[in-house]
């Protein structure tokens, strides 16, 4: 699929930092990067420098989303539709790339709160990428490092943002009873091929974390295995075990994280194609599975 944009990192915050850092290195199996110019810890899934970010600070949860353009001519052009579309843009300085590893950023901030970094040529890391736990690799190539969903009350304006803002694709969305007076409400957006970049979440009040999960997919099926086992051992809750969902049809399961949010790690979701017809309502999260396991 032709595309421009990719999910390039994830900015968290949280108050220590290395709170985080034997969850993601011996649960999820993401490689450390080097410390960032501005003191972030960083993470790797793949051969860039860095694709998550865990600042100090009192937010305790994801503050900072950054979408790569291909190249710098679609950083200009995706600067440029976000302007018109009505999102005030702001050049960043040469620190702030040299921080972020990339030769060109931009930022906004989103209807959802989050800045949204704007950015083109990320950086290599300085080794060559191999993570122990997850020897398939995660699949990145073409896609960006995974996938965010975020719950809030600027539902429509978040999407406003991301259609007429970044020219995304809606994929799909999903409506379903949960209870007698709440009807769960996502929908999903696509920038390339991977059938959601972005799942909003529409959220009935501003929830403590507006990052509900992070997802991070593998190349082979026993990687999910091997990640959900050792999700296992951890002790963390899993708030849900292993399933498919119905509508990009991920193998996949959730363990929380020690901060609160949660990260989904899959394998085998569909891909969404030029010519996708498929944008339609969903009635259920999962084809099967997804159980609650052990909770929080
Ligand atoms: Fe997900």
């Amino acid at each position: 699929m032709q595309h421009s944009l990719e999910i390039a990192y994830l900015g968290l915050e949280v108050p220590e930092p290395e709170s985080l850092s034997a969850f993601f290195a011996e649960v999820i199996g993401l490689v450390p990067g080097e410390p960032a110019a501005d003191g972030a810890l960083t993470w790797r899934n793949d051969g860039a420098a860095q694709r998550v970010l865990v600042q100090p600070g009192a937010a305790n949860d994801a503050v900072l989303v950054g979408l790569e353009a291909t190249d710098l001519a679609a950083h200009a052009a995706a600067v440029e539709r976000l302007g018109g579309a009505g999102f005030a843009v702001v050049a960043g300085s040469a620190e702030e790339c040299g921080a972020r590893r990339v030769e060109a950023l931009a930022r906004t901030t989103a209807p959802w709160g989050m800045t949204v970094e704007v950015v083109a040529g990320l950086e290599r890391g300085a080794t060559p990428y191999a993570s122990p736990l997850v020897p398939g690799g995660f699949l990145t190539a073409g896609l960006g490092f995974g996938h965010v969903a975020i719950a809030t009350m600027a539902y429509d304006e978040s999407q406003r943002f991301l259609v007429e803002g970044m020219g995304f694709g809606r994929s799909d969305w999903l409506q379903m009873p949960m209870g007698p007076d709440f009807e769960l409400d996502v929908s999903f957006f696509h920038c390339n091929g991977r059938h959601h970049t972005f799942a909003f979440v529409n959220a009935p009040f501003e929830f403590p974390q507006r990052l509900h999960h992070v997802m991070f997919e593998v190349n082979e099926r026993d990687d999910v295995g091997a990640a959900f086992d050792r999700a296992w051992a951890s002790g963390l809750p899993i708030p849900n075990g292993l399933g498919r969902h119905d509508n990009d049809h991920m193998f996949s399961f959730y363990v929380q994280s020690p901060a609160g949010f949660q990260v989904e790690v899959g394998h085998g979701a569909r891909t969404v194609t030029d010519d996708w017809a498929d944008d339609r309502r969903y009635d259920r999260i999962s084809a099967w599975g997804h159980q609650p396991l052990r909770q929080g």
